[in-house]
This record gives C-alpha cells, sequence and structure tokens, in this order.
C-alpha cells in the first residue's frame, strides 16, 4: 500500500502466539519497557501490538468500540502515550466481520467510526482479521473499505490484513494493505513453520516496498529448540517477512533473544534487491533458498528439514552470481566469514539451517536471472 508506511518489512511484537486472549495494560507496558531495555528495539522492533479480545462485548450506547476497563484501567490513549514515551508504536485489532475471531465486536460497516477512534487514541498500526459475518461482502470489497477509513483519518496507520489468503488475497493485497496474512495460524511446533514454508512458494513474486507477504507471527522462543528457532527466523527474513516477536520478552533466554537481534539476519529481512526470498532447490529434506541483495550479493539459507544432520549444499551459480574463482561467504549465524572457489555447503543439524551472505564473481547477476523471467513486479 502506498501509504509511506512498511517500506522495508515491519518489526515488532504481538501478544496473541503467547497470551491469546490474557492481555492488558500491564503486559503492553512491561513489553514496551523490555523492548527498549534488552536491545530489541534498537535491533529494530518498533510496533508493541494489541491482538484479540482488547475491548468489551459490546459497542457503547453511541456505537464506539471500548476498551476493556478491566483489562485496560488507563484506556488505550494513555497506554498509547506511555508506549510513545519509550520511543515505541502500538498496535490495535479488529476483523473485517460483525464479530473478532474471539467473539468481540469488530468493524464492518464501523469502518469509518472505528478508524477515528483508533487515530484519536494514537494508535499506529492495525491488524485487521477476517472473521464475523461478512455481510455478504467480498474480502476486497471489506478490505478496501477499512483502507480508505485509515487514510481519512489522516495518521499513518500500518494496515496489516489477515484474510489467511482468502480470494487470493496476494493478488491485490499490495494495492490494499501493507502486508497480508497468507495462510491460516502458526503454532509452534517444527511442523507447523515447514508447512507455512511450502505455502510461500510461489508468491514470491507479489511483494515489494509497502506491500509484504505475511506467513505469519514468530513463534522463535515458543517452545521450538534453538536451532529450530534460528531456522525459523532464517528463513522468515530471508522471505521479507514481517518480524513479529510472539514470545514473552520479559521472561526470554538470553538464546532467544541473541536469535531476535541477530543484526545481520535481520538486515536481510530489511534489504529489498528486487524479489523476496525463494526455493531454488529441493531435494527430499534439503532445501535451498535464496534472496538478491541490493548490494549484487546473495543471501542463502541452506534448510534441513530432516531428522539428522545433513550436508546441504548449492553453488555460487545457482545462487544467481556470476562466473569467479573465488566468492566471500559471510556466516550470519557465526558471523565469520570464509571463500570458497564456487560450493557453498554446510553440515547442517535436524530441524535446523545456516545463512549466507555470498558475494563475489566476474560478472554480476542480470536483472532477469535473479528476478525470474516473468516475474517480476513493478512498484
Ligand atoms: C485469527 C488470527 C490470529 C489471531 C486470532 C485472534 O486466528 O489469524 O493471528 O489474531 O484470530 O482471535
Amino acid at each position: 500500500l502506498n501509504n509511506g508506511l512498511a517500506r522495508t518489512p515491519q518489526m515488532g511484537w504481538n501478544d496473541w502466539n503467547s497470551f491469546g486472549c490474557n492481555v492488558n495494560d500491564g503486559l503492553i507496558r512491561q513489553t514496551a519497557d523490555v523492548m527498549v531495555s534488552s536491545g530489541m528495539a534498537a535491533a529494530g522492533y518498533k510496533y508493541v501490538n494489541i491482538d484479540d479480545c482488547w475491548s468489551t462485548r459490546s459497542r457503547n450506547a453511541s456505537g464506539d468500540l471500548v476498551a476493556d476497563p478491566q483489562k485496560f484501567p488507563s484506556g488505550m490513549k494513555a497506554l498509547a502515550d506511555y508506549v510513545h514515551g519509550k520511543g515505541l508504536k502500538i498496535g490495535i485489532y479488529s476483523s473485517a466481520g460483525l464479530t473478532t475471531c474471539a467473539g468481540y465486536p469488530a468493524s464492518l460497516g464501523n469502518e469509518t467510526r472505528d478508524a477515528n477512534l483508533w487515530a484519536s487514541w494514537g494508535i499506529d498500526y492495525l491488524k485487521y482479521d477476517n472473521c464475523g459475518d461478512h455481510q455478504g461482502r467480498t474480502a476486497q470489497q471489506r478490505y478496501t473499505a477499512m483502507r480508505d477509513a485509515l487514510a481519512a483519518t489522516g495518521r499513518p496507520i500500518l494496515y496489516s490484513l489477515c484474510n489467511w489468503g482468502q480470494d487470493s488475497v496476494w493478488t491485490w493485497g499490495a494495492a490494499v494493505g501493507n502486508s497480508w496474512r497468507n495462510t491460516g495460524d502458526i503454532q509452534a511446533n517444527w511442523n507447523s513453520v515447514m508447512g507455512i514454508l511450502d505455502s510461500q512458494v510461489g508468491l514470491e513474486s507479489y511483494s515489494s516496498p509497502g506491500a509484504w507477504n505475511d506467513p505469519d507471527m514468530l513463534e522463535v522462543g515458543n517452545g521450538l529448540s534453538g536451532t529450530e528457532s534460528r531456522a525459523h527466523f532464517s528463513l522468515w527474513a530471508l522471505l521479507n517477512a514481517p518480524l513479529l516477536a510472539g514470545n514473552d520478552l520479559r521472561s526470554m533466554s538470553a538464546e532467544t533473544r541473541g536469535i531476535l537481534t541477530n543484526s545481520e539476519v535481520i538486515a536481510v529481512n530489511q534489504d529489498w534487491g528486487g524479489r523476496q526470498g525463494h526455493k531454488i532447490s529441493d531435494n527430499g529434506n534439503l532445501e535451498v533458498w535464496r534472496k538478491p541483495m541490493a548490494d549484487g550479493s546473495v543471501a542463502a539459507v541452506l534448510l534441513n528439514r530432516g531428522g539428522g544432520t545433513a550436508t546441504v549444499s548449492t553453488t555460487a551459480a545457482a545462487l544467481g552470481l556470476g562466473a569467479g574463482t573465488s566468492y566471500s561467504v559471510r556466516d550470519l549465524w557465526a558471523h565469520t566469514t570464509g571463500s570458497s572457489s564456487g560450493t557453498v555447503s554446510a553440515s547442517v543439524p535436524a530441524h535446523g539451517a545456516a545463512m549466507y551472505i555470498v558475494s563475489g564473481g566476474g560478472t554480476p547477476p542480470t536483472a532477469t536471472a535473479l528476478r525470474g523471467v516473468g516475474s517480476g513486479k513493478c512498484l
């Protein structure tokens, strides 16, 4: 969406994956505090997002949504002020139906009223779900109505569509939202992460600055092993996915914090070289994914989905680099730089991934080679 926002994939946190409906003022304030004190904010995480279950069960007499006074006793405006005071931004949630997924009142038919209310609170981000009665209207109609209502507030509000891929949202999402969920909900287990990864194949040509595919929020630190969490984070970074941490930041381990704040991996996520990451080879459980970087280098993820350690290999040519005798290979997890005459390979543990930036080669790759014939997308 050409609203000036999410020119790189949005980064932040959302309460849903760890807390479900147990969201409240204290959690949001404490998370904002830790976002800063843990180094997450310095690493680029900016949005503190409230998901479902924040309101009362019905609108008030004048028709407005009301923050649940038990959960948010100081009100949303005061909470937004607090989050802004930390140098962060705050997000809220609703649905393009008559009710949210947890059964709270939602915004279909009340787009202008609700957008104005959120703007008056100082809200910076809307996650807009797809639950509740749709009143016979298509997803595109319902999501466009809220886009226009948000724009009319005059406040910059990042617009995150959450319609799980319905009506092939990737084909129209770029004109409507800053990102679009393209699958069902992620779960904190390896099979779920891999299932979502599989469903990203073929969607890589639809994203661009301001308009990102969203394979759902992160489960890093939520029951995945450290190895699995590094693989999940590597892949979401390579996909130019929104990076929304879904763990309890207040109690995260040093390992989880280290994964989420790996600046070299985040730099891949925030870079735009013309095309998001995509799979280039698939050999049973062993896969190679690449992403062109703006400086002509290529980011690569070597993934081992299987149950035992395996060697995963690719070549500079397969990654799209030009011919050469020596390439630089930067390991984004070990933070070491090596060199290669053309083969890039790693011994990768079960459910793990290695991630590299490979650069060099005599002839820079052509735009066509990197983008794939016929899949380029103009802004
Ligand atoms: C849907 C969304 C989730 C979450 C819940 C809240 O399932 O996909 O991300 O927002 O609703 O009820």
